[in-house]
């Protein structure tokens, strides 16, 4: 590598692991456009735990979903890692989707006839690496959230707070800049719950920038700060929520 090269690289591991500026996503719905977003500005630095919440159809996962790359803005960039989320086409955000995000859901997304190494596995085959280093790094993963011992079952036999920790290896597998959570323990028990909420902790202290979306005010507190949002914007740290602040937003 030239000098000129490692600078380079350099300068993008300083840069925040998200940038997004005045993005706005307006869905088109039999009534009536939907404004899900109306200008979301938001900076994530490395190493970060973001907890995202806010009512049920405020935006929360639509903005996951234009972080990642799998809706398009119509105004405003997104920029993970110093690369383009909003210029650009379909297949260069996929490329830096799986170059530099990771996506845990919900529901697990778990495919159910691979085996559990298989499914932590495949998003590095599929980034270009051979099976064999692939499915060691699938087995590391696997060891550190405690299923090692699964890898060689199909996902039906796992706990739910166990399919949610495999769906976690998945999305780790590619090493991702960033870790998108969507709810991981809505689905789930309170042991489930707390078995994924502690994994992520010790992920964030190993350095792993994740943003967590939740309705639950003790899954967020395992984040190191919380954002709260409302009707399609990011309510800045601290604003009181009064009901004249809330009259106010969900009138414009
Ligand atoms: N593909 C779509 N087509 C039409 N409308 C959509 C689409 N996706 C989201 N919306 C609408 O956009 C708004 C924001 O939805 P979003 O899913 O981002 O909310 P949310 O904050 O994640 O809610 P929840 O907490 O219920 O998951 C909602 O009014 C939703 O109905
Ligand atoms: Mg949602």
């Amino acid at each position: 590598m030239t000098t000129s090269q490692s600078e380079v690289t350099n300068d993008r591991q300083a840069l925040p692991a998200l940038v997004v500026r005045g993005v706005r996503k307006t869905f088109e719905a039999e009534l009536a456009p939907v404004r899900a977003l109306r200008g979301v500005d938001l900076t994530v630095e490395r190493g970060s735990f973001i907890a995202l919440m806010g009512p049920s159809g405020c935006g929360k996962s639509t903005l996951l979903n234009l972080v990642a790359g799998l809706e398009e803005v119509d105004e405003g960039t997104i920029s993970v890692a110093g690369e383009s989320m909003s210029d650009g086409t379909e297949d260069t955000h996929a490329l830096i989707r799986r170059k530099h995000i990771g996506i845990v859901f919900q529901f697990f997304n778990l495919l159910e006839g691979m085996s559990v190494l298989e499914n932590v596995a495949l998003p590095a085959i599929i980034a270009g690496k051979n099976r064999k280093s692939a499915e060691s790094r699938a087995r590391d993963l696997l060891d550190l959230l405690g299923i090692a011992d699964k890898a060689s079952e199909m996902p039906g036999v796992l706990s739910g707070g166990q399919r949610q920790r495999l769906a976690i290896a998945r999305a780790l597998a590619n090493e991702p800049t960033l870790l998108l959570a969507d709810e991981p323990t809505g689905a789930l028990d309170s042991v489930g719950g707390q078995e994924v909420i502690e994994l992520l902790s010790r992920l964030h202290t190993q350095g792993q920038t994740i943003i967590l979306v939740t309705h639950d005010a003790n899954v967020a507190k395992a984040a190191d700060t919380v954002l709260r949002m409302r009707d399609g914007r990011i309510l800045s740290d601290g604003d009181a929520l009064t009901n004249d602040t809330l009259t106010t937003i969900g009138s414009l």
